[in-house]
């Protein structure tokens, strides 16, 4: 199966779009999860607004589907100004960045996400644009070239990343505010396909709600998926309502276990037990064993499997955990 096709992917893809939007929350206060998170940038915003001046420029960490950009558009409502999402692969060059810098208005928020893949040259107009809300413009070549300075309305930058760590030292500093997303638990994502369910109009039987959340991995965009695959199976093999038959049929027939995993976490943690008796193994053998990217396994499968405490990473390299053997059904042998 395509890495995009799977229901667990964090990824998006158009279709889901619109329904994406239609349940992203529009308020700090229905946005549920990450509490440290919105509070204290209910106390940035506040105080921002208090002062009459641009919100600090605030940079997202985290894996995938965890609602940054939910909360970019979140943070641009309770300011009252226009949000601008953009991309680090989507500007090319630094003509890009100058274009969509200079239609910004005061107070109003740029969007970056994956910031960590802006290259050299854009990011680099980005350090005075963020410092001092000016350009350089080197224009001319040779002898005669010269820089110019063009002044910036006072915008705020929202950069989001899935590694902090990649970010070069000067971009990262010139964030005010740094946040950290954390995978949600399971009562937080009941609560999010609760209100999913109510703005999609479809019922949903109570016990039903956490079952769908365990197997949620964590993440919101992936609950707010499988709500939409279940309410499939309800609508036609039953009569509408999601309950605990029809949950446990489309968690079946798509392959998803009561952890949330599909077939290729499965994989990886049957090849690190079946082939390298349990790990330390390398990253690097694991991505060319599995034929998937180093990047996408960091990014996307390890997380999960580490916070369901199945996988560990240490400096020699990855382990399964006990807890890895029992939900394959796999007996660890115990060498001695
Ligand atoms: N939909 C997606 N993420 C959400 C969140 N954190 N709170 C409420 N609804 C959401």
């Amino acid at each position: 199966m395509e890495f995009e096709d799977r229901i667990t992917a964090a990824n998006i893809n158009l279709d889901e779009e619109e329904m994406e939007l239609s349940l992203r929350p529009k308020r700090l206060s229905e946005y549920i999860g990450q509490k440290s998170v919105t509070e204290n940038l209910k106390i940035f915003i506040e105080a921002a607004q208090m002062r009459k001046e641009p919100l600090d420029h605030v940079l997202f960490y985290g894996p995938p589907g965890l609602g940054k950009t939910t909360l970019a558009g979140i943070i641009a409502n309770e300011l009252g100004v226009d949000l601008r999402i953009t991309s680090g692969p989507a500007i090319e060059r630094a003509g890009d960045l100058a274009a969509i810098l200079t239609n910004l208005k005061d107070g109003d928020v740029l969007f970056i996400d994956e910031i960590h893949r802006l290259n050299r040259s854009v990011e680099e107009v980005l350090y005075s644009a963020m410092e001092d809300y000016a350009l350089d413009i080197i224009i001319g070549k040779g002898p005669s070239a010269r820089s110019i300075r063009l002044d910036l309305s006072k915008f705020t930058l929202i950069g989001a990343t899935t590694r902090a760590g990649s970010l070069s030292a000067p971009l990262r500093d010139r964030f005010g505010v740094i946040c950290k997303f954390e995978m949600y638990q399971n009562d937080e994502l009941a609560e999010i396909i609760k209100r999913s369910g109510e703005i999609l109009n479809v019922s949903i039987e109570s016990d039903c709600l956490l079952e769908l959340a365990r197997c949620s991995r964590g993440t919101p965009r992936v609950a707010n998926r499988l709500l939409k695959r279940v309410r499939d199976f309800s609508q036609v093999k039953g009569n509408g309502v999601i309950d605990c038959e029809i949950t446990k049929k489309t968690l079946h027939s798509l392959g998803i276990d009561a952890l949330g995993l599909e077939g290729l976490d499965r994989d990886i943690l049957r090849l690190i037990i079946e082939r390298f008796k349990g790990g330390p193994v390398g990253i690097d053998t694991i991505a060319a064993a599995i034929g998937e990217e180093r990047i996408t396994i960091e990014d996307v499968y390890e997380p999960y499997l580490i916070q369901a405490g199945l996988l560990h990473r240490t400096q020699k390299g990855r382990m399964v955990s006990e807890e890895a053997y029992k939900h394959l059904g796999i007996a660890q042998e115990i060498e001695g």
